[in-house]
């Protein structure tokens, strides 16, 4: 189901050309990141937007928006370490009904975690949080997927 608003799903369609916009001409790894995050939020108002880089055998906090969190996750632990060690997407509709959910921050109420992959392994998460459960609908998570390959295809062009 979908609890989109309007204005989000507006948001969501420009969402791909305004990220190509918005990396076109930069390198800098930590700059495309950090606005690829700043867009995110700022686009689409969600609770927790953010990136964990795959470092050794954990995940680290990198670029992110919104509250403090975890600063590291175990392959495999969590919503985030899952989609690392699947290499798939999460799709968490209510994080309290997810075993082994890390709560980095009590007001998250739904989570989607997509994999970002580098000479096809996974490099990274892209982690999103909303304080409204079931917040994400299959078509929201479509583009959110479609924004994590526009940043793959850049990041390691
Ligand atoms: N909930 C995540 C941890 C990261 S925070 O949501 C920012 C997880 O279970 O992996």
């Amino acid at each position: 189901m979908s609890n989109l608003s309007s204005n989000r799903n507006i948001v969501l369609a420009s969402l791909p050309s305004q990220l190509t916009a918005l990396l076109a001409g930069e390198r800098d790894f930590i700059a495309n990141l950090s606005n690829t995050a700043g867009l995110l939020k700022q686009l689409c108002d969600y609770w927790w937007v953010g990136f964990y880089l795959v470092k050794d055998d954990e995940l680290v906090l990198g670029p992110f928006q919104g509250p403090v969190a975890c600063t590291r996750i175990g392959y495999g632990k969590g919503v985030c370490g899952t989609s690392w060690a699947g290499n798939k997407t999460m799709v968490v509709p209510d994080v309290h009904e997810f075993p082994g959910h890390i709560a980095c921050n009590a007001e998250s109420a739904s989570e989607v975690v997509v994999p970002i992959l580098k000479d096809g392994e996974v490099s990274m998460v892209m982690d999103i949080d909303s304080r409204v459960k079931d917040d994400f609908s299959s078509e929201e998570v479509a583009v959110l997927e479609e924004v994590a390959r526009i940043l793959q295809d850049h990041l390691y062009a």
